[in-house]
């Protein structure tokens, strides 16, 4: 620490700022706190940083805050697209092998989507789209089933847009809580996902442009699984034939997380059972059963996967 009133240099600065903290109370916050400084001096420094550039960056923060509503969520658009909210993901869901991954969360959540039978499908309304039957079983790190797990599902319909963005879709369209059975299994019937772009009409979308970005991110469907017991995983199902998945405007896509959306023929029956998807053999079409999405035709989807959770505390 210098003697002097005022630090003259850039490090002096740096030392007096990060050592205003130093009487933080909490040893966490106090790191944090100081490294920010730090880092954030260390931006400003190396990079030559002007006072307009500073109060353009202000600004950006400024109309991006002012963005914000219940539904708009820009400053999580920001730490997603610059890829942050994904390194944070890395640093912190260091899973147990061989447990399913986690990724973004996204804007689009609403607790409370309603519960729903096993087999049934999360499509409200009758209109375009793919339907897709998606089953599995949720299964613990050892491969023990896990009954009673909650799978808290959604994703866009046929126009890439979220009911909770979109007026002309009923609140719960395309979400839902599925309970697996005892023996593990979850089944329930979609749409199949479509590519579609992050919110790009306010600040973090202009600054997409000015870098010659694409706001664009490959189809997937969300969830969250839980189950007493267990480490709770966010996640996406991904599909493997988006023309994004190289290039996911917030870097969500992790390898393990892609899945193979297996087309069937209208005629071709859908198997069921929750313990699979499409079976093989003869008898009514698969867009026959009861869960089936309303007025569905022409080919429809089968995905298997499960989701593997690891021990509570590991
Ligand atoms: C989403 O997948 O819903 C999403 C994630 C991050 C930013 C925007 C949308
Ligand atoms: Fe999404």
């Amino acid at each position: 620490m210098t003697d002097a009133a005022s630090a003259t240099t850039p490090a002096q600065l740096t030392a007096r700022a990060a050592a205003s903290f130093a009487r933080t109370p909490d040893d966490r916050l106090r790191f944090l706190l100081e490294e920010l400084v730090r880092h954030l001096h260390g931006y400003v420094t190396e990079t030559g940083l002007t006072v307009d550039e500073w109060a353009a960056a202000v600004d950006f923060l400024t109309r991006a805050g002012q963005t914000c509503t219940a539904h708009r969520q820009e400053l999580i658009l920001l730490s997603d697209t610059l890829g942050v909210s994904m390194l944070v993901d890395l640093l912190d869901h260091t899973g147990a092998p061989g447990t399913t991954e986690s990724t973004v969360l996204g804007p689009f959540y609403v607790p409370d989507a309603p519960e729903r039978p096993l087999g049934s499908s999360i499509v409200e309304v009758a209109g375009p789209g793919r339907p897709a039957r998606i089953a599995g079983r949720v299964l613990s790190s050892d491969g023990r089933p896990v009954a009673g797990a909650l799978l808290d599902v959604w994703q866009n319909a046929a126009n890439g847009r979220y009911a909770v963005e979109d007026p002309d879709q009923p609140d719960t369209n395309l979400r839902g809580r599925f309970h697996t059975d005892s023996g593990g299994n979850f089944s329930f019937w979609t749409l199949r996902p479509t590519d579609y772009t992050v919110p790009d009409d306010g600040p973090v979308g202009a600054l997409l442009r000015a870098a010659a970005r694409h706001p664009w991110r490959p189809a997937h469907v969300h969830l969250i699984v839980s189950a007493p017991g267990y480490r709770t995983v966010t996640t996406h199902w991904f599909d493997d034939e988006s023309a994004y998945l190289d290039s996911d405007a917030v870097f969500g896509v992790k390898d393990s997380l892609i899945c193979h959306f297996e087309p069937h023929p209208a005629s071709q029956t859908g198997g069921a059972s929750q313990t699979g998807g499409a079976s093989q053999t003869g008898g009514a079409s698969g867009l026959d059963e009861p869960g089936a999405p309303i007025g569905a035709g022409g080919t429809w989807y089968s995905v298997e996967r499960d989701v593997v959770l690891a021990p509570a505390g590991s």
